[in-house]
């Protein structure tokens, strides 16, 4: 390509420079193990935006967003989908089942979510997820168990074989099912027998499991479109505000994440580029969502966790059980050095910070601001699992604010202990806090600026 041309915009011919480069994308990303927050902070954003899309992940995700009183979990559609004047995109780097997809909105739907068939575009670049990639996922958890003695504690939603099929280049996608069926077919039951040839157990109704696709894809085949087209015009049209809502989190990132403990997919600010083909200097905002103190669900590291009273408390009291898999979470104290870790990789322009009212009630707490390992502080984060399980945390330790904060709607209702409190957590990340949440609803939401 000449020089002429690479500065010509591909859609209508017209010579853009680099300062107009087109609307910007707001993307919000976990900054710790997941369930910080995320469906409650894109709600609020949503309510403005034009469009809410999903860049990686599948249905192991669990967005939980509360509106009237009335409580949705998301795990494949984009929590936007509740603000009827946005549309929601699900990305290329998201790995879709079909029967969770629909199961999802009838779901919605029977609690009063109207028109979202209407309001959703599905990229024709992302891979799906078959049953059999579920069925796989079982398969492997209970043969790290048998081989290693542990499992990773997957939502066995299929993910991790679902984007294996995808990088081993055998994968399906929605242009795929789409496209000329009886080719889809072909290729399905190869990729079928290539999983029975490493699963002798594995059984599969072929037949019926492309009857039924078939079924899904008619009903697929309207929200379908050219995903990375789509994009290009909502970013070089008219001014629109874009929003990504990002799935797991980064310490769950599968470059950056607490590997071999992760999940799939890049959760970190790359695969809003990746996923849903926007270019790097479109990212606008970068808000990380964190919890007032960790969560953790399934296996792995966790050098913060309180297997102990607090963490119990914070267990209860948080309501820390997984949206997707109904599994109680692991509780423990605020580990600020994982966030400024997350920070590092995502560069967050701000910070929501949820859940402080489950802090209420603690006569002191905790946060955990260094690692050290042999006595001596360690400045970067551990790629090496067994050397994270060593580490020693250095901890701050505050005093409670023993007072009710969930009605508080402004920095000047929360009490003192706790302003000093997010400030200091302000002050050790580095980047400023924009929210503080008191409560599931939309309304408890403190904005600081
Ligand atoms: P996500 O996966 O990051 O979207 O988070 P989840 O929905 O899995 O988990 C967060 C849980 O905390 C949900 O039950 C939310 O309703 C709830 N939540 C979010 N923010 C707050 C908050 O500020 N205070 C309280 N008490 N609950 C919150
Ligand atoms: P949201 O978007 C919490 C965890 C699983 C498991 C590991 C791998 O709600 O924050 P997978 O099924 O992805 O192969 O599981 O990752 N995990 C999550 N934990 N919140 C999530 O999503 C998660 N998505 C995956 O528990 O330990
Ligand atoms: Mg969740």
């Amino acid at each position: 390509m000449n020089h002429k041309n690479a500065n010509q915009s591909a859609a209508t011919g017209q010579k853009r420079s680099r300062n107009d480069a087109g609307n910007k994308v707001t993307v919000v990303l976990g900054a710790q193990w997941g369930d910080e927050g995320k469906g409650k902070v894109v709600d609020l954003l949503a309510t403005e935006a034009d469009f809410v899309c999903r860049c990686q992940g599948g249905n192991n995700a669990g967005h939980t967003v509360v509106v009237d009183g009335k409580e949705y979990d998301f795990h494949l559609l984009p929590s936007g989908i509740i603000n009827p004047k946005s549309v929601s995109l699900i990305g290329n780097g998201v790995v879709i089942h079909l029967p969770g997809l629909f199961e999802e909105g009838d779901k919605n739907e029977k609690k009063g979510l109207k028109g979202w068939e209407k309001r959703l575009i599905v990229s024709d670049r992302a891979h799906l997820v078959f049953d059999f990639h579920q069925v796989v996922d079982g398969l492997q958890e209970t043969e790290r168990q048998a081989q290693e003695g542990k499992n990773i504690g997957t939502t066995k939603k299929g993910i991790g074989p679902a984007y294996s099929s995808k990088a081993s280049r055998t994968g399906l996608r929605v242009c795929d099912l789409l496209g000329d069926f009886k080719d889809f077919s072909a290729r399905f039951k190869n990729l079928v027998r290539q999983y029975q040839s490493m699963y002798p157990s594995l059984t599969v109704d072929v037949e019926d499991q492309l009857k039924k696709l078939k079924e899904y894809s008619e009903r697929l085949r309207p929200m379908v479109r050219d995903g990375v087209y789509y994009m290009y015009e909502a970013l070089h049209g008219p001014p629109k505000k874009i929003l990504v809502e990002g799935a797991n989190a980064a310490l769950l990132d599968i470059d950056f994440g607490t590997y071999p403990f992760v999940t799939s997919s890049n959760c970190t600010v790359g695969g809003a580029c990746t996923g849903l083909g926007i270019p790097p200097l479109n990212i606008g905002d970068v808000f990380g969502v964190a919890k007032a103190y960790t969560t953790r669900v399934g296996i792995g590291a966790f050098p913060t966790e309180q297997l102990n009273a607090v963490g119990e408390l914070l267990q209860t009291r948080g309501h820390e059980v997984g949206v997707t898999t109904g599994r109680k979470r692991r509780c423990g104290w605020l580990d600020l050095v994982i966030v400024r870790y997350a920070h590092m990789i995502n560069g967050f322009t701000a910070i929501a910070l949820t859940k402080l009212d489950i802090l209420d009630v603690l006569d002191e707490i905790k946060v955990g601001v260094a690692y050290k390992l042999n006595g001596k502080r360690i400045p970067h984060f551990p790629a090496n699992m067994d050397v994270l399980q060593k580490v020693e945390v250095e901890y701050e330790t505050f005093p409670g604010w023993k007072t009710d904060t969930s009605a508080a709607r402004k920095w000047n209702d929360l009490p003192a202990k706790a302003q000093n409190y997010i400030r200091f957590i302000e002050n050790h990340i580095g980047v400023p806090i924009k929210w503080v949440g008191v409560g599931k609803s939309r309304e408890c939401m403190i904005q600081m600026f």
